[in-house]
């Protein structure tokens, strides 16, 4: 049974996989594998290990024989759950193992905008630095201040509970409980973003929810870029209309707008969410066991069900 891994993954997981006696094709390019290798590899295999920068459409889905997607991440929005259901494919991800990983990378990113790290860094190494000094690269304090949670599942949830000992509030605003998102935005010093890609939270941070937002709050976002308009953030960040942001992932990854990248009110990451030695190899075990199930006829670990249209 031959399967495609779209880039290396953990030995953990790739020891898991040649156990199972399957015939594993792995890209070993260092960045994502380009869709004509996609294509041509992924014929013949039935079962594939994508990462969340490979599109998994009908047209992959077509290409190959596949039982399996068990994707190399917790989110999904990168695999069309639609057509994998239409085909009788059953969808895996990873969820729970990198919970704590992301959660601490959020509060990094938003301890790296509050209290301007980045920036002092910069200016340290460029010699520029003439001592301490009262009104030096000022932030923002976090205890007493308020951190709104959009998207309450195991991510935004872990992050509250950090945040909670930081001495912050936390409100939240998710699809079935808390706020209205448009009070959590009109009263949040933080807001971290926590929710799923969906056609109902593309762009949910626009020009106009970033301009609920208070002058002197701060966004970060480690969920899915396309969750906050870029265009509209690098407006925001350049008039003042917000403070801050800090951002994990992009619109049009590897992309990052021009205009994010000339700020130096905002700190960028390179899609670092789950980027710990032991996260990534729990992932890798996971996707290795969920494959493996699904190909020796047992039911997957972590199916992914298809969003009601
Ligand atoms: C990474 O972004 C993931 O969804 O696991």
């Amino acid at each position: 049974m031959r399967i495609l891994v779209t880039q290396t993954i953990d030995e953990s997981g790739m020891a898991r996989l040649n156990s199972a006696g399957l015939d594993v094709d792995v890209w070993l390019g260092s960045s994502p594998i380009p869709r004509d290798e996609l294509l041509r590899r992924v014929s013949g295999c039935v079962g594939i290990i994508p990462m969340p920068t490979d599109l998994i459409d009908g047209q992959v889905m077509d290409a190959a024989d596949l039982s399996v997607i068990a994707n190399h991440a917790v989110g999904t929005d990168n695999v069309d759950l639609a057509a994998a259901a239409a085909r009788g494919i059953l969808v895996t991800n990873t969820p729970d193992v990198l919970t704590d990983a992301t959660a601490d990378l959020a509060m990094a990113l938003l301890l790296s905008a509050a209290r301007r790290v980045v920036e002092g860094d910069a200016l340290v190494r460029s010699g520029d630095f003439e001592g301490w000094c009262p009104t030096l690269l000022r932030g923002t304090d976090l205890a007493g201040a308020t951190l709104g949670i959009v998207g309450k599942g195991r991510i935004g949830s872990a992050v509250a509970h950090r945040a909670a000992a930081f001495g912050m509030e936390i409100i939240h605003s998710s699809r079935t409980s808390g706020l209205p998102l448009e009070a959590l935005l009109e009263s949040a010093d933080v807001v971290s973003l926590h929710c799923p890609l969906t056609a109902a939270t593309h762009h949910l941070i626009d020009a106009t929810a970033l301009g609920r937002m208070k002058k002197t709050a701060i966004l970060i976002n480690t969920a899915r870029g396309p969750v906050v308009d870029e265009a509209a953030l690098v407006s925001a960040l350049s008039t003042g209309q917000i403070a801050a942001a800090g951002l994990d992932v992009y619109e049009a990854e590897p992309q990052v707008h021009p205009g994010l990248i000339e700020l130096h009110n905002v700190v960028l990451l390179p899609h670092l969410g789950s980027a710990t030695r032991a996260t990534r190899r729990h992932m890798a075990d996971l996707v290795a066991d969920n494959l493996i199930a699904v190909l020796g006829g047992h039911p997957p670990l972590n199916p992914v069900t298809a969003e009601c249209p």
